[in-house]
């Protein structure tokens, strides 16, 4: 069955889900390019290299800021970063909060078998193994505490199927 994503035109949307898990390819399928804020893309931006990790202080203020102002308009705002660490999540929860915008989490939780296959090959080389390992952790405990974190939902996509044939419905502006 397909399942259908109900998402409200003014939400916060995190997707959240370790390096490799399909993220970016998720927020280009199901959203305009102007409603993703994606952390390596400012990151290249500022520094000309998507995981300059020197950069990555620098490209969450400029996330933070671009978020605040589309926030504050009521505009659908995706946030394209990992997502695994709760005080990661802290900040956009607080922002969603202050502007009263609906917050929905939705979990790109593949089996390792898929993520390692798919990192092996990737066209822009693959991230440490150790990393995979490290955000795999962390996305368990997300699971956990994500329901007692303030988001008015949390869609959770367990499998490459589901990923691949969810629909994500927009609704109207309020
Ligand atoms: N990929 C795939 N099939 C999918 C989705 C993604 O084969 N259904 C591949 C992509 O082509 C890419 C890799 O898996 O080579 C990672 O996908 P991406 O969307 O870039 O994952 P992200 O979660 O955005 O990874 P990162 O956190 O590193 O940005
Ligand atoms: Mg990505």
């Amino acid at each position: 069955m397909t399942s259908t994503l109900l998402l409200p035109a003014d939400a916060l949307v995190l997707l959240v889900g370790i390096a490799g898990s399909g993220k970016s390819t998720f927020a280009s399928r199901h959203f305009r390019p102007t409603q993703v804020l994606s952390s390596d893309a400012l990151r290249a931006m500022i520094a000309d290299d998507p995981t300059a990790q020197g950069a990555t202080e620098d490209a969450f203020d400029l996330l933070h800021r671009l978020l605040e102002m589309r926030l504050r308009r009521g505009r659908l705002a995706v946030v394209d970063a990992t997502n695994v660490e709760e005080w990661a999540r802290r900040e956009l929860v607080a922002l969603a909060r202050r502007h009263r915008r609906p917050l929905i989490a939705i979990v790109l939780d593949l089996p390792f078998e898929v993520i390692h296959e798919r990192n092996a090959v990737r066209p822009d080389g693959p991230r440490p193994r150790a990393a995979l390992t490290r955000q795999t952790r962390w996305l368990r405990d997300s699971l956990l505490s994500l329901p007692g974190e303030g988001f008015d939902a949390v869609h959770r996509l367990g499998s490459a199927d589901e990923v691949y044939s969810v629909r994500v419905e927009v609704g109207p502006r309020p």
